[in-house]
């Protein structure tokens, strides 16, 4: 049943895109309808015909307008496929149009791109655009056509540049292809159905994953090794399943690291609401409930995997969340690693309750700066909508730099804050340290974020809600598919990349 794809090869050169042999070239096209660049040559053998053709197919040279035009041997490659650039195109308006052009590409076995790249940044964002455009999910296709579909994908993918020996643009080209690689496998982890990724099944995936990485060590704690560690979140949310959880740690340690990033993320392979069961139609896309687990751990694959001298702890506790005879009840009382004890109110507020164990896993490390990814709560979906995360924390500086590198790498956070008054009410239990939830809805999102501040000490801190933007069950835009996104895993890579300078 499942399949591999091999991704395509990534190449820069300073090919003519007139002369270069490759089956397309897609070329940038500003609202003067002239070719931007170093396609303009393209512009020119196409001669007159170029700006009344590209009309006629109703094509306007904004961001987002595509146009497939046959050369008809005007050019060397046979297929020229226009992308809208607008005025001034930065590295979000390359990386959508590069993802908008390897959809319109069919049968092709070379793309080339000869798009502007005034700098690495470019290269960077049409290198990902085209990797993360080009993303299906193929697992579950068992039909000829379908597998013909899936199998359609260039081999190589060549980007034109002046460029094509400075350094910072080839370490530019392998930052975006492990990048994009680690998005992509967060997507195929989300996508999985939940029962062919239980807790063992996608901790046994992620040591799997970990074997094509130099340097990174992988422990899998089972559920009595959970019990030995005093793990009574994870294992309390994990009681109610047939799939017993796992906690998996990976550790990155290079020599002379700048600083030492732990990253944590829930990892709830199927939320079903527990004995607080959720509504059917809600719990459709509750496969995607491991998000922030596979986020964190594919980028900790990713930082590894470029060599970045930043020192990582990835904790990703795995839980399913089960109504049955032995969950988890309204009521119960656990005691989280360290020996906090936590009322239970609500067993559908369960992401909480397995972070609050792996933030005290990860804080034992002593990390510099600590972030947690999670698909946490509906209320931040509700505040922000289903395309822009929430980031909330101790730090402000920590914060606003999650938003800087977001709208850099193409992903939206938004900051939201801990209020003295949400954190009174999670210190508001009638018998036990905390409560895990509050009754009232009006502030969700908030409430969650105190609960797990309450397991952070005074580590630098940073809680990326991802509820809304980890799924995608509209249709696919820009480089985001449906289904899983992979959101956040950009951030993080960024975070690490701007923690490496550091040293520098
Ligand atoms: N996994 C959900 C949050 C979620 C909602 C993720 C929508 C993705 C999309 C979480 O465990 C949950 O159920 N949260 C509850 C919390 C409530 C009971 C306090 C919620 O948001 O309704
Ligand atoms: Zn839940
Ligand atoms: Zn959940």
């Amino acid at each position: 049943m499942a399949s591999k794809h091999a991704e395509p090869s990534f190449t820069l050169s300073s090919a003519s895109p007139t002369t270069t042999r490759a089956d397309v070239v897609v070329v940038g096209v500003g609202p003067d309808l002239k070719a931007v660049g170093p396609a303009d040559a393209v512009g020119d053998a196409f001669g007159r015909s170029f700006k009344p053709t590209l009309t006629t197919l109703g094509f306007r040279g904004k961001p987002g307008d595509v146009a497939v035009l046959p050369t008809a041997g005007v050019i060397k490659a046979a297929t020229v496929i226009a992308v809208g650039l607008g005025d001034d195109p930065t590295p979000t308006t390359l990386r959508k149009a590069a993802a908008k052009a390897v959809k319109a590409v069919h049968n092709a076995t070379t793309v080339t791109f000869a798009l502007p790249t005034a700098d690495a940044d470019a290269i960077r964002a049409i290198a990902e655009g085209a990797l993360l455009g080009g993303y299906r999910f193929d697992r579950y296709r068992t039909r000829d056509e379908d597998r013909e579909a899936a199998a359609d994908r260039p081999h190589a993918v060549v980007i034109l540049t002046r460029l094509s020996r400075d350094a910072d643009a080839l370490a530019a080209l392998d930052a975006a292809v492990a990048t994009a690689a680690a998005v992509n496998r967060t997507r195929d982890w989300v996508n999985t159905g939940p029962g062919d990724l239980t807790p063992a099944a996608f901790a046994d995936s992620v040591v799997e994953a970990a074997k094509d990485v130099a340097g990174v060590k992988v422990t899998v704690w089972d559920e009595a090794r959970l019990a030995k560690e005093g793990c009574g979140g994870i294992l309390g949310v994990g009681q109610g399943s047939t799939h017993p959880p796992r906690l998996v740690q990976l550790t990155y340690k290079p020599k002379n690291p700048s600083a030492h990033l732990a990253l944590v993320g829930k990892g709830i392979t199927f939320d079903s609401g527990g004995l607080s069961l959720k509504p059917g139609a809600s719990m459709m896309t509750m496969k995607c409930d491991m998000a922030g687990a596979a986020s964190v751990i594919a980028a900790t694959l990713a930082i590894a995997a470029l060599e970045l001298p930043v020192r990582l702890t990835c904790v990703a506790p795995m839980a399913e969340n089960m109504p049955s005879g032995s969950a988890l009840r309204p009521g119960d009382v656990l005691e989280i690693r360290g020996g906090t004890t936590v009322e239970v109110h609500n067993t559908d507020a369960e992401g909480r309750l397995v972070l609050a164990d792996g933030l005290v896993v990860a804080n034992e490390a002593e990390p510099d700066v600590l972030v947690d990814v999670a698909t946490l709560t509906g209320a931040c979906v509700v505040a922000l909508g289903e395309r822009t995360a929430g980031v909330l924390g101790n730090d402000d500086a920590l914060r606003g730099q999650v938003v800087e590198i977001g709208e850099t790498v193409g992903e939206a956070f938004w900051p939201l804050p801990i209020t003295d008054e949400v954190t009174s009410r999670v210190t508001s239990s009638d018998i036990a340290d905390l409560r895990q939830h509050n009754p009232k809805p009006a502030g969700g999102a908030l409430f969650a974020a105190a609960f797990l501040q309450q397991f952070v000490g005074e580590t630098t801190w940073a809680h990326l809600d991802i509820a809304g933007p980890a799924f995608n069950d509209a249709g696919a835009y820009d480089e985001v598919p449906k289904g899983g996104t992979g959101a956040s895993v950009r951030t993080l890579v960024g975070l690490a990349e701007s923690l490496a300078k550091k040293i520098d």
